[in-house]
C-alpha cells in the first residue's frame, strides 16, 4: 500500500477483533511515530502502553464519568462496568503524551509533532492490516485518567490511540474537495 493510498482509504476503526496485538506490532508502529518531523528535535513525545489491567483503570475512570449523568445509582454501577470492560477487552491501547518546554513557542511545536506522530501511527497501522482510533477529551486531564496511564505531573497528554484488527470498514467519511479551502495567489 502506498502513502497515498493509505491516507484515502484509513478510517478511524470502532470495533476490532478479538486478536491481540503484539509487543513486537506496537513497537514497530512507535518506531514509525518517532520519524515524525520535530523541529529542533525535541522529541517531545512520551508512550504509555496500557495493559488490560490499565485499560480496565481507564475505563473505569471514563465510566465514571459517563455515569455522573445517570441517576439510578444500579444504572451507574452498571455504565462504569461496561465502559471499564469495553477498555479492558480492547486488543491495545497507547497513551501519547509530550514533554512540556518552558518555551510556549516550542510547546506549540512539540504538540504538533506529536500529532504529526499520532498520524504517523494510523497510516503505519492501516498499512499493515490494523485499525486504530484516535481518542480525546476532557479525560485526558481526570488525575485518576493520569493515574492509570502512570503519566508524569509534567507531562501533558494529548491522544488516546486505540490499536487492534479492524472488525469492520467503517464508511468513509467523505470531506470537501482541498480546492474549496485553497488559495492560489501570484
Ligand atoms: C485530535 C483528535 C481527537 C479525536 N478524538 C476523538 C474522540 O474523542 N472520540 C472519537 O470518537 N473520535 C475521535 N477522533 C476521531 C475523529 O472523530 C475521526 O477522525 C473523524 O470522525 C473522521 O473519521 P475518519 O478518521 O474515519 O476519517 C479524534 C480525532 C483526532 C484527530
Amino acid at each position: 500500500m502506498n502513502v497515498f493510498e493509505a491516507i484515502q482509504t484509513r478510517r478511524s476503526i470502532k470495533k476490532f477483533t478479538d486478536r491481540a496485538v503484539s509487543r513486537e506490532e506496537i513497537e514497530r508502529l512507535l518506531e514509525a511515530a518517532v520519524q515524525a518531523p520535530n523541529h529542533r528535535m525535541t522529541e517531545p513525545w512520551r508512550f504509555y502502553v496500557l495493559g488490560a489491567e490499565a485499560r480496565r483503570a481507564f475505563g473505569t475512570v471514563l465510566g465514571g464519568r459517563k455515569a455522573k449523568r445517570v441517576d439510578d445509582p444500579e444504572a451507574a454501577r452498571a455504565v462504569i462496568e461496561k465502559v471499564a470492560q469495553s477498555h479492558a477487552d480492547l486488543p491495545a491501547m497507547v497513551i501519547v503524551a509530550i514533554t512540556q518546554h518552558e518555551n510556549p513557542e516550542i510547546r506549540e511545536e512539540d504538540y504538533a509533532s506529536a500529532m504529526m506522530a499520532v498520524q504517523n501511527v494510523s497510516l503505519a497501522a492501516h498499512a499493515s492490516g490494523l485499525g486504530s482510533h484516535i481518542k480525546s477529551g476532557a479525560v485526558m486531564n481526570d488525575p485518576g485518567a493520569r493515574a492509570a496511564f502512570g503519566v508524569p505531573d509534567d507531562q501533558r497528554v494529548v491522544a488516546m490511540l486505540e490499536l487492534g484488527e479492524p472488525e469492520a470498514q467503517p464508511d468513509r467519511r467523505d470531506r470537501a474537495a482541498a480546492t474549496e479551502w485553497t488559495v492560489w495567489r501570484d
